[in-house]
């Protein structure tokens, strides 16, 4: 299953065909902050509702209602089960209500990939160029290259967890870049410099973030490390770049500055990041 994800759903060849979904998500956001004209923006709900629609239009096409789903799926496996532990005791989980929501929520998004892969298997054409992630799935099905049947089911598991593992990590990212580099505006200063970018400033640098320095593993590292490293590292930089290069950002509201975070499977900003923004002159 990893290395269908590896090699053919988070490629950097994949990651390439996706281009110009990244382009214009991100000029959409560019887009919403410049309409605000001055006013107020929550950055972090701009942040999540473009890594949930560039996700989900890479995956499937469209946003069908992932967000949702999604949103359950992940709040409900925060919640305590006694069977899990022990056995025996299941029936404290029928009790306390936790089977009921499961098989709800099984039924939820069972119903809802059904549909996307049913709507694909009597094709549509959602201007995707190249494939989305479901074409790959159902074209590896069909030529059975996997050397074992490539399920229904299956495929279903794997956009829930492109999804699942995707959206909340990336937007969160982002969120807490832009959030440090709100509270130290030297270092945003020599972004906005720079946002046409010198990667090849990072040549001679010992550090990087793919797993081989064990001080800094954002994505993991070895056999369980993140197949979409690329994906990920690509929406970051085109989406900060964009941002130091066309805007100037006040903080505003009384926890701007506050970088408290929440409880949870992933570690979130506790408070929005509200701002204000100006071009960048
Ligand atoms: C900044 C964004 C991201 C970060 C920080 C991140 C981080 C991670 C980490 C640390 C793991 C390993 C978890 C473990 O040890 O079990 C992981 C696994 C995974 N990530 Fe990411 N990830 C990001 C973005 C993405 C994206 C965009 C996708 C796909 C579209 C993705 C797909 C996956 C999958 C499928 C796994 C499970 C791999 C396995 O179990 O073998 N991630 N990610």
């Amino acid at each position: 299953m990893k290395s269908i994800c590896v090699l053919h759903l988070l490629s950097s060849k994949q990651v390439q065909l996706y281009r110009q979904v990244r382009e214009d998500e991100t000029a959409q956001i560019i887009r919403k902050i410049q309409e605000a004209n001055g006013s107020v923006v929550n950055m972090t709900d701009l942040l999540v509702t473009l890594t949930n629609n560039l996700i989900a239009r890479v995956a499937s096409g469209k946003a069908y209602g992932f967000q949702h789903t999604v949103h359950r799926i992940a709040k409900a496996t925060t919640r305590f089960s006694v069977g899990n532990y022990f056995p025996s005791f299941t029936w404290m989980d029928r009790l306390s209500g936790l089977l009921r929501e499961a098989d709800e929520i099984f039924k939820e998004s069972d119903d809802l990939f059904e549909g996307v892969i049913e709507e694909h298997v009597n094709k549509k054409d959602f201007g995707i160029k190249g494939h989305d992630l479901v074409d790959i799935l159902l074209e590896i099905q069909k030529d059975k290259s996997t050397g074992f049947e490539l399920e229904r089911y299956m495929i279903k598991a794997i956009i829930l967890n492109m999804y699942g593992a995707g959206t909340d990590t990336t937007s969160t990212s982002l969120v807490w870049a832009i959030g440090e580099l709100l509270r130290n505006p030297r270092v945003m200063k020599e972004l906005q410099q720079e946002a046409l970018f010198r990667p090849e400033r990072f040549l001679n640098s010992p550090m990087d973030y793919i797993g081989s320095h064990f001080e800094y593993l954002p994505f993991g590292a070895g056999r369980r490390g993140c197949p979409g490293i690329k994906f990920a590292a690509t929406i970051n930089e085109l989406v900060l770049a964009n941002l130091a290069y066309k805007f100037e950002f006040a903080l505003e509201g009384e926890h701007s500055l506050d970088m408290s975070e929440t409880d949870g499977m992933t570690a979130h900003k506790k408070y929005p990041i509200l701002v204000k923004a100006t071009l960048y002159e």
